[in-house]
This record gives C-alpha cells, sequence and structure tokens, in this order.
C-alpha cells in the first residue's frame, strides 16, 4: 500500500539525526541492532516531520523531487507522515526502549509547537530574535540532541557523558537551523534541492529578516513589502541585497560559526575515540555544508 511512498524515506536527504545516534552510541560496545533500529527510528521520525513540513509550508520540492504532497496530494501525506511516525515507535518498542521513547514523543511535542509557534508569527514585522530561538530549539534543536542522547543511552554512557553530548547535539541544532535559514536566502536551489527564497514567500521571517526589519537604513521598506506580500523579482532580489549590504548575511553565519565552535567545545571533554573525532568532522561539516 505504501510502496510508492517509500522513496520519501529511501531516496536521498543527508542522515544527519542517524550518523549522530549512531556516533554517539558507537563510545562503548553496546548492543549494535538495537543502535541501528534506533537509527532507522530517528530517520523515519525525521522524514514524518518533512511530510508534515511540506504540507504546511505549501512545497513543491524536497530533495530534488516533487514533495509526497505535491505529487499524492495533502490527504495521502498526512497519512503516510502519521505511518512513518507509527513505524518509528514499534522500532523503538521492539527494545523496550522506555526511557528513549520517552524523549522522542517529547521532541515530536516540541517540533509540533514550535511549528504550531512559528505559523502563529507569519508576516508578522514585530517577531523577535527571543521568539525566533525559541521556535528553533523546539522544531529543530531539541530533536538533534534527543539523538544524541538516544545514541549515548544505546552505549551507556555517564551522566556527565550524556550531558556534554546532549548539550553539543543542541548547538549543533540551533547551528543547523540557522544554516538552513541561510540557505533559503543564498544557498543553490539545484544543490539543496528546493526553491531559494521560499521562506519570505510564505512568511517566515527567519533570523537575517528580523535583524533587517530592525535596520535604520531599510528596516521601513522591507516591513512595507511583507506586510503587502509584495514578492516580486526584483523586490526579493532588494531584500536579499540589502541583507548582504547589511553584513547580516555574514552576521548570521558568524553566529552559527560560533554555535559549531561551543558544541565542539562539549566534545572536547569526552573520551579520545574515533567517534568524538567524526562528531567534531560533522560539527564542522553543519558549519559550512551547501546543501
Ligand atoms: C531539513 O532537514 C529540515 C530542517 C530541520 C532544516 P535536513 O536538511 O536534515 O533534511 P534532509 O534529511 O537532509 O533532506
Ligand atoms: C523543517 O523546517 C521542519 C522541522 C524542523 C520540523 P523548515 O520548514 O524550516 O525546513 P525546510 O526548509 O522545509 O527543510
Ligand atoms: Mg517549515
Ligand atoms: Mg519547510
Amino acid at each position: 500500500m505504501t510502496a510508492q511512498f517509500s522513496a520519501a524515506v529511501t531516496d536521498g536527504g543527508k542522515r544527519l539525526r542517524p550518523a549522530l545516534v549512531l556516533l554517539s552510541g558507537a563510545f562503548y560496545r553496546g548492543k549494535q541492532n538495537q543502535l541501528i533500529d534506533v537509527a532507522t527510528a530517528v530517520e523515519l521520525i525525521h522524514t514524518a516531520s518533512l511530510v508534515h513540513d511540506d504540507i504546511v509550508d505549501h512545497a513543491k520540492t524536497r530533495r530534488g523531487k516533487p514533495t509526497l504532497s505535491a505529487k499524492w496530494g495533502e490527504h495521502q501525506a498526512v497519512l503516510y507522515g502519521d505511518f512513518l511516525f507509527a513505524r518509528a515507535f514499534s522500532l523503538l518498542t521492539k527494545h523496550g526502549l522506555v526511557r528513549t521513547l520517552g524523549d522522542m514523543t517529547q521532541a515530536i511535542s516540541l517540533m509540533c509547537e514550535g511549528e504550531i509557534e512559528q505559523s502563529a508569527l507569519l508576516f508578522n514585522c514585530d517577531v523577535t530574535e527571543a521568539d525566533y530561538f525559541s521556535y528553533i530549539y523546539k522544531k529543530t534543536a531539541y530533536f538533534l540532541s534527543a539523538c544524541c542522547l538516544a545514541g549515548a543511552d544505546a552505549c551507556r554512557m555517564s551522566a556527565a557523558e550524556k550531558k556534554l553530548l546532549t548539550a553539543f547535539g543542541l548547538q549543533l541544532g540551533y547551528a543547523f537551523q540557522l544554516t538552513d535559514d541561510l540557505l533559503d536566502i543564498s544557498g543553490n536551489a539545484a544543490g539543496m534541492g528546493k526553491p531559494v527564497m521560499q521562506d519570505i514567500k510564505e512568511g517566515y521571517l527567519t533570523l537575517p529578516l528580523i535583524k533587517l526589519l530592525r535596520d535604520k537604513r531599510h528596516g521601513f521598506a522591507v516591513k512595507q513589502l511583507i506586510t503587502e506580500k509584495d514578492f516580486s523579482a526584483a523586490n526579493l532580489q532588494f531584500i536579499h541585497q540589502a541583507l548582504i549590504k547589511c553584513g547580516i548575511l555574514a552576521e548570521t553565519s558568524e553566529k552559527a560559526g560560533l554555535l559549531i565552535k561551543q558544541a565542539k567545545q562539549n566534545l572536547e571533554k569526552l573520551p579520545l575515540k574515533p567517534p568524538r573525532l567524526l562528531l567534531t568532522r560533522l560539527a564542522d561539516y553543519v558549519a559550512c555544508r551547501i546543501s
């Protein structure tokens, strides 16, 4: 029944969240089958959230292909997202991972809250940086940190080590979403597999826009364009140029870099083993990724 949709899970994607589970779970010897099922479960949860997110965001392309909702309709996409969540839970319950199951349901609840908070602020030019960091914590950062914790749990790390990995995942998550929002503005559509400048058209005023709205030179004009929803190619170009001229893109990218630096500091206190090196490299990739 669901075979025609399975490409949403099997094709493409960076597999960042399962990588976090597998690497966090590789510091000490644990049950490999269990770890692989947890890694699979987090990718299923992530894909489910994307399938639903693409409905909410009216997105037509994901990972270089038509979104499930564009191809099969919203009705089918809602149900398939639910199906993926259910499959993830059955993988976690199979091993009786009550703690991880609890953390994952908390991550999903927060993801929904974050998406709701973000939607409540659509086209709202009064949105603050604090609002932004609150909803990206909920929709993205917490889940990445829960992936690290799930891996750490599976290999029975100490409470202190779990705390370090959780903090690493959280800061990585903030940086990841900041970079995603920057790529929406100045990324390469072909490389990313989704079009650019979609956030503003949908009314999502991400950190660079929040900063631009407070800029003395451009803030007023940009507010007017947003209020009137006047997103012609020329206006989008004007906004893009203003973000560059005001140094906001560079500033946001520096902020992401700082978060990555802080994330990596947590790793320095973990045992000097191969997964630590690979997590460090993964963090470096998040800071400079282009897709
Ligand atoms: C997209 O996540 C959603 C965000 C949290 C920004 P990814 O960029 O990890 O998506 P895939 O799995 O690689 O397609
Ligand atoms: C992705 O958020 C969904 C979640 C994090 C739950 P976005 O809407 O910001 O990400 P893209 O741009 O669609 O990948
Ligand atoms: Mg969204
Ligand atoms: Mg989206």
